[in-house]
């Protein structure tokens, strides 16, 4: 956080000490270290004048880039006419249209109703809730790594990090079983990907099943598609189907939390089209709303959202100006061919970094789906011990560089996930900036 110069930024960033919580200002923080003054489609300029590529799409929520004129269009227009009104006591317009849309792009025919949220962490919320309330079970089987929001109650069912988690243990009871995810770099060496995918689910069958719980008290499952803030894991197949033949065998709900990956991010508009099997429950938030006005939805199934009268919910939840944001949105990404765009720049993206674990010693593996990538750093690559050393370093010289990509806890991998509406010459330029940087440090790193 000392890494920037500048006398405007130095100012604020003795604000953020005196005014702001430790995690803006700390060593460790990962926050950028630049004040941003203005961000526009690719780019976000700060209170210096300088222009930095914005590889993160704010965590994959504006989608089709910064400040989208149109999006922004749209929301004012419903604040015009609607300001604010609680869905869940006025309906109004804007709901049925927004749902009648998200229904249009649904990825199974399975799943017919829709619930508004505000945030991720809310849709999450509402979906374990939709779940265990329906299905009347106490458990919901997570995975190691899975991030699903801060809350307390969303991180008692994200175990993304033994770190997030810490000091809030008890606040959230034991109704979440925590599993293994299949992370395909780090599977046992002796084990094809698929065979580790199909190890976890038949250690669910085998043991957590006879030991842990009964399957009539397991109401569901909690996944992500790609579990994103662990670094992009892409499970393998036997996984994904096998977690449905799970559900379909003990009649638990599958949960799939598209709040990352929804939205075009992996090249479909939902990452669970890669499987191609249906789920009860999908939670969906960032990139809804083309990073304008916060929205978040939950889709599920007759079984999970009109059986029962669940009760969810918060006070801005499908906000009418929300609504009509999101509705454009989709407008643009289905006017625009993103979700396309996004398979075809994202396999050359990939392609153009697919050779770095082999030219540089720290660099571990390339991993990516569509326009969700991820780099992940090394000590020694036979061994695969991570790096956060040498993934910080690549972070905070590529933002010297003007280009700016994702880290997070997980902080051995650093993440590309760019609007999907990037110029390709801009991606690819930024990856050569990335590339200079990854040089520099592993250099810097042999010998020692
Ligand atoms: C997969 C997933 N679920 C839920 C959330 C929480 O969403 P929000 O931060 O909008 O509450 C996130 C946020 O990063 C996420 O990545």
């Amino acid at each position: 956080m000392t890494y920037y110069t500048g006398s405007r930024t130095v100012e604020y960033l003795e604000l953020a000490k005196r005014m702001l919580p430790k995690k803006f200002w700390s060593e460790e923080s990962i926050v950028t270290g630049f004040i941003v003054a203005e961000a526009k489609g690719s780019y976000l300029i700060d209170v210096e004048g300088r222009k930095f590529v914005d590889l993160t799409s704010q965590w994959s929520t504006n989608n089709i880039g910064n400040v989208h004129p149109e999006v922004l269009e749209a929301a004012i227009e419903g604040l015009k006419q609607y300001g604010f009104l609680i869905y869940g006591l006025n309906l109004h317009k804007p709901v049925f249209s927004l749902v009648e849309e998200l229904l249009k792009i649904a990825p199974s025919k399975k799943l017919t109703r829709v619930a508004l949220e505000l945030s991720g962490t809310g849709a999450v919320d509402a979906a374990v809730k939709f779940c265990v309330g329906v299905k009347k079970r106490p458990h919901i089987i997570t995975f190691m790594g899975q991030y699903h929001g801060y809350y307390t109650g969303t991180l008692g069912y994200g175990p993304e990090s033994a770190d997030i988690r810490k000091n809030y243990e008890t606040l959230y009871g034991s109704s979440a079983i925590i599993l293994p995810y299949p992370d395909t770099y780090r599977k046992p060496e002796q084990m094809t990907s698929e065979e580790w995918g199909k190890f976890i689910i038949d250690y669910i069958q085998d043991y957590i099943l006879t030991y842990v719980a009964h399957p009539e008290r397991i109401a569901g499952v909690l996944f992500e598609p790609i579990a994103c803030e662990a670094g992009i894991w892409i499970p393998p197949d036997s996984f994904i189907h096998g977690l449905r033949r799970l559900a379909d065998n003990y009649g638990w709900f599958l949960i799939a939390d598209e709040v990352m990956t929804g939205f075009g991010r992996t090249g479909k508009w939902f990452a669970i089209e890669h499987w191609g099997i249906d789920v009860e429950l999908m939670p969906l938030g960032k990139g809804l709303c083309g990073g304008i006005f916060p929205i978040a939805a939950v889709y599920g199934s007759e079984e999970a959202m009109a059986s029962e009268e669940i009760d969810y919910g918060t006070t801005f939840g499908g906000h009418p100006a929300g609504c009509l944001a999101a509705i454009e949105n989709i407008r643009i990404m289905k006017r625009e061919k993103l979700v396309e765009r996004a398979a075809q720049l994202g396999e050359e993206a990939l392609k153009r970094m697919r050779d770095w674990p082999e030219r540089y010693d720290i660099v571990g593996d390339v991993r990516g789906k569509g326009m969700l990538m991820a780099v992940e750093f090394v000590k020694d690559k036979k061994l695969k011990t991570r790096n956060p050393q040498a993934t910080r370093q690549v972070y905070l010289e590529s933002i010297k560089r003007g280009v700016v990509p994702l880290m997070d806890h997980g902080d051995w991998t650093l993440r590309i996930q760019p609007p999907l509406t990037i110029e390709k010459d801009v991606l690819m330029e930024s990856l050569d900036i990335i590339e200079e940087c990854i040089k520099m440090v592993d250099n810097s790193f042999k010998g020692r």
